[in-house]
Order: C-alpha cells, then structure tokens, then sequence
C-alpha cells in the first residue's frame, strides 16, 4: 500500500479558487486563466508515494513542484481533493494532530536551509527532537551522530553564517535525519551547489537511504540528479503529472513527444543500469563460473569495460541469483535508440 497517497489533487492561487477550477473543470486552460487573475499550480494529481523509496518530482521552473510537496505536510491546503499518509487523511486533521504528525512523521529540507541563524550547529541539529521534547543531553548526543555522518565534526559550535554553502546544506540534511521521522521531504535542497558538492552530497544520500530506508520526496529540475537519485520519477508539468516511472521507463519509454524531448539528452550509459540491456539465461546453459557475472544494478557506463572486446555474454546477478546476460551488442543497440 501506498504511504503517501495524494488523489484529484488540484490547486489554484488566486481570489476565488472554487470557481476557477469550475472552469477549468469546463475547460479553460492555464493562459486564460491568468488572464483572469487565477494561477493553476496543480491539476488532478494522482499519485502513490511508497514506503522506503527516494520518489523525484521534477519539473521546469513554475510547473508546481514546491506546491506539490507543500500538500504532503499541509503547509498549503488545496482546492480539490485529498492527501493521506498511512491511511489517514492530512485534510481532516485537527491542529494539534497536524503538529504530531510534523513533529513524528515529516522532515522538510529546504533550498533556502531553513536554518536558525542564532543557534549552533549543534542545537540546529537536535532542534526537531527539543520540539518534541527530548532531553538536553539525549538529543546533544544523537546531533553529534548526525554531524559525524555529514562530515561536520569540529564544527558543532559554529553558526550557520560562518558555514559554506554546501556544509549548511549538510546542517539541513542532519538535521532532518536527526529528527528521526520516517518521511524526509526535500525542495531543491541540493540546487544551490556546485556540482561537485552537489554530486558528493547525492552519493551521501544515496549511501545513508541504503541503510535508513526513510521515505524521501525529493524535488528537483534537474534532470541528472532526478535519474541518479530516484527510485520513481514524476514529471510536472503546468501542474499535471506528464508520466510517472522509474527512470529507465521515463528513458525508455517517454509517455509523450514532450517528455521524449526532455530526456533526449539525457548520458544514457550513466542513467541506465545494465539490467535494462538484459536477456534471459539460457535454461540449458551451466550457472557461470563467478567472475563471468555483474551485478545487474550497476550502470552501463560501469560495466562498458568488462563487456568491450569480450566474445561471450556477462551474466548479470542480482543477491545470490542469476537474473540474465548481457552482451555488447545488446548494449550498443540500447544506447543507439537515443538517436
Ligand atoms: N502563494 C502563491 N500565490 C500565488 N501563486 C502561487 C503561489 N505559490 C505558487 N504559485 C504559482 O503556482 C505555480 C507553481 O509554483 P511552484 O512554486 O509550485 O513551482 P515550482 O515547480 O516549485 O517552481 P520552481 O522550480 O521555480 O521552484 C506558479 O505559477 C506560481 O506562480
Ligand atoms: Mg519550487
């Protein structure tokens, strides 16, 4: 089942949003919208959210991404339909069951930081857990683990103005694992870096995901870092879902002209895994000896090497199992559909 379940969600800024989506309902696009003083952020979302999976919104600017993730934790209501996590319906809840359920269950990491300009590093940290009451010395010392795994230690005393750009975003990053909630929400969070402390800090998520498992929504508009992050991908746009898919489906098969357009440029070697060029085993063939088999979730670009110049296929294990093979030929017409 479904963690986050969010359905015929549609969302309109503007005086008289019930109204406006009346006419949408009737079938007045966005443009004339505006037109007349109302902006449609979001029109008829469907979606399925699962536990223990890192789920990317993507989107180009203004197609309604922060809008989106702002419905999960109730930060905005909307003008039609409904939200629920594990069941229970975000839109009912009574003020005080709101604060519990941010408190417990949500950690939002922003692009902006978010970050308390007059407390350390230290006590940004452990900030969620002093919200929900944990002891001085209890949640000192689980900060200081999550300062460890973001690799800030030494600067637990700092404040975030004598911070980097990239460490404060580890402060965020912390501080949201520190709270210890089973639902990270992250917008942009890692947008404001450059690239390579953008790419080390999508490697620590992807490290630290592997062994915590939360549930992260991570919205981005970037491309890249929507594939080598996400489990799932949804792409926005003006406010509708275009497709939502792992990244090897969005590649593979784009729902659309548009979306075929949008991931037309995308480094498929890097994107894919070799799995995508796998066929069966051979049932009468003997199980390969060891060193003949790759583990099927590597990507193209990492196994290109053992498989150039090579006369047999790889066989590709996924745990202890042999799941298919791979051979170069199968590889090099995978990556010529691009063009
Ligand atoms: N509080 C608001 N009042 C009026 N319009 C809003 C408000 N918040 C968002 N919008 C509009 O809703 C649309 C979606 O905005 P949203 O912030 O969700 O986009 P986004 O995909 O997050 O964009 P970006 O990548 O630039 O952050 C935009 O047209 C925006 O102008
Ligand atoms: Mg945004």
């Amino acid at each position: 089942m479904a963690l986050i379940r969010i359905r015929g969600l549609s969302t309109i800024f503007g005086p008289r949003p019930k109204e406006a989506l009346q006419q949408v309902r009737a079938g007045v696009d966005k443009a004339a919208l505006l037109a007349r003083g109302h902006t449609l952020a979001l029109h008829d979302i469907d979606l399925d959210i699962r536990a223990g999976e890192i789920f990317v919104i993507m989107g180009l600017s203004g197609s309604g991404k922060s809008t989106l993730v702002r419905h999960i934790n109730r930060l905005i209501d909307p003008t039609a339909g409904s939200v629920s996590i594990d069941g229970e319906d975000v839109l009912a809840m009574r003020p005080d069951e709101l604060i519990a359920l941010r408190r417990r269950r949500l950690a939002m990491v922003f692009q902006g930081f978010g970050l308390l300009a007059h407390l350390s590093v230290l006590d940004n940290v452990a900030f969620g857990l002093e919200l929900r009451g944990v002891a001085r010395a209890e949640r000192q010392e689980r900060a200081r683990h999550w300062i460890e795994r973001v690799a800030l230690q030494g600067f637990e005393q700092h404040r975030p103005s004598q911070l980097s750009g990239g460490m404060r975003q580890r402060v965020g990053l912390a501080r949201a694992l520190c709270s210890d909630t089973d639902i990270i929400l992250m917008d942009e969070a890692f947008s404001a870096l450059d690239p390579l402390i953008r790419s080390q800090l999508q490697g620590e998520l992807l490290t630290l995901q592997a062994e915590l498992g939360r549930t992260v929504v991570f919205i981005t508009h970037d491309l890249d870092e929507a594939l080598r992050l996400g489990d799932r991908v949804a792409i926005l746009r003006d406010g509708r879902l275009a497709q939502v898919g792992t990244p090897g489906e969005v590649l593979m098969a784009p729902a659309d002209e548009q979306v075929a357009a949008f991931v037309r440029d995308v480094n498929r070697a890097r994107a894919l895994t070799i799995d995508a060029a796998r066929v069966p085993w051979p049932a009468d063939a003997p199980p390969p000896p060891p060193e003949r088999a790759v583990d099927a979730d590597l990507s193209i670009e990492q196994v290109l090497p053992m498989l150039v110049g090579r006369r047999t296929p790889l066989a590709l294990r996924r745990g202890g199992t042999i799941v298919g093979q791979v051979s170069m030929d199968a590889v090099r017409d995978l990556l010529a559909q691009q063009d």
